[in-house]
């Protein structure tokens, strides 16, 4: 029975590395595209992603709201009607234009930042 077993154990961790790897590949390929679409609407002009420069750096964002479950539809909500006084005097402009599901997956995206 058995003779040799190891080919198959090497088979499953082949698969397994092919499967981490790909997740990660998709991890880091779609957290890219939602900085692309915050570069899109604008966002990376007053939002770095470690660096204040009209508005928080997004990693402070992040930070800021870690395991507040409501904070991502009160950000999504923010992003299109504007608002200040949390992070200091200078105002947020609205963004009407961006498309609610696009401002959800770029709050998705900053709220993931670390
Ligand atoms: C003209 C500059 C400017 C642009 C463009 C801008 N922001 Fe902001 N943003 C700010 C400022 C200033 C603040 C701080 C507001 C405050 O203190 O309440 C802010 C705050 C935020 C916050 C934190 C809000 C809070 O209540 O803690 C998020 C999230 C955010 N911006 C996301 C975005 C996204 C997403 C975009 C693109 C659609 C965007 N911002 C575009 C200037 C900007």
């Amino acid at each position: 029975m058995l003779i040799n077993p190891d080919p198959r154990r090497f088979e499953m961790k082949k698969l397994m590395i092919t499967a981490v790897s790909a997740a990660l590949f998709m991890l880091t390929g779609a957290a890219s595209a939602d900085q692309a679409l915050a570069q899109k609407n604008a966002c990376m002009s007053c939002h770095g992603v470690d660096k204040k420069i009209v508005g928080p750096a997004f990693k402070e964002v992040a930070k800021k709201y870690a395991g507040d479950a409501t904070a991502h539809d009160r950000l999504v909500a923010k992003v299109k009607t504007g608002g200040k006084g949390v992070w200091g005097p200078i105002p947020m402009p609205p963004s009407p234009q961006v498309k609610p599901e696009d401002a959800s997956k770029i709050i998705d995206w900053v709220l993931s930042l670390k």
